[in-house]
């Protein structure tokens, strides 16, 4: 039974099977994955048993953690670890791991917040590791979905700094930071998931 005191996110419940499903071919090399902005760990219980040769390490700011152990108690896996307080911003743990998986982040974060995700996730990175971004993002030439104009909308109302990021923006600083874009994935209800890999030493 689930943790009643437990948060909850529905969305994480209708997006993880198509995700894993992508996870799955992704990162069948992969050995730790670091999931960067959790949040109520659904994500974390749901992809580490169908995961099961890598360890999965969520992560979260400090006061998301609790919420992540409540799921984590409930729904534990032998390739779970518990989760790590982690701010894009501040000081990143060594964990030493090959691969980072951060889900509709991007949007919620300020500018530098998702700047400083890229450049020190991929310094974070050995070489050939991956960098898997899912969530909805705006393509240059392409329609922006109606959805996700009102999304956009949505979460500038709340606070200006939040919002859709353009595709183009992120992936400049993701080459500038040693990333090349490997596969950019249309997931359903207009998501993408997006794939770089580290190419050699990050100059930054
Ligand atoms: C919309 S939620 C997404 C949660 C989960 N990944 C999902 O898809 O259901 C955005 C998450 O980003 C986290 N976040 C915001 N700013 C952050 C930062 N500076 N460093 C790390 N995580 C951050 C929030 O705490 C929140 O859990």
């Amino acid at each position: 039974m689930v943790n009643l005191t437990a948060p909850f996110s529905d969305a994480s419940v209708k997006n993880r099977q198509p995700i894993v499903e992508k996870l799955k071919r992704l990162l069948k090399k992969s050995i730790k994955v670091l999931e960067i902005g959790s949040g109520t760990g659904q994500h974390a219980v749901w992809f580490a048993p169908r995961l099961h040769w890598l360890t999965w390490v969520p992560s979260d700011l400090p006061q998301q953690i609790l919420g992540i152990e409540c799921w984590l108690n409930d729904f534990p896996s032998k390739n779970l670890a518990p989760p790590l307080a982690l701010d894009v911003s501040e000081h990143w743990p060594r964990i030493k791991h090959d691969a980072i998986f951060s889900a509709n982040t991007a949007h919620i974060m300020h500018p530098l917040q998702v700047k400083k995700m890229i450049t020190k996730g991929a310094r974070s990175l050995p070489h050939r590791g991956l960098f898997c971004l899912y969530g909805p993002f705006i393509f240059k030439n392409i329609l922006l979905a109606e959805s996700n104009v009102e999304f956009d909308k949505k979460l500038q109302d709340l606070d200006p700094y939040m919002g859709l990021r353009e595709f183009a923006e992120l992936n400049k600083l993701a080459a500038a930071s040693s990333m090349q874009i490997l596969e950019i994935n249309p997931m359903p209800a207009n998501n993408h998931l997006i794939v770089w890999q580290k190419t050699g030493n990050c100059p930054i």
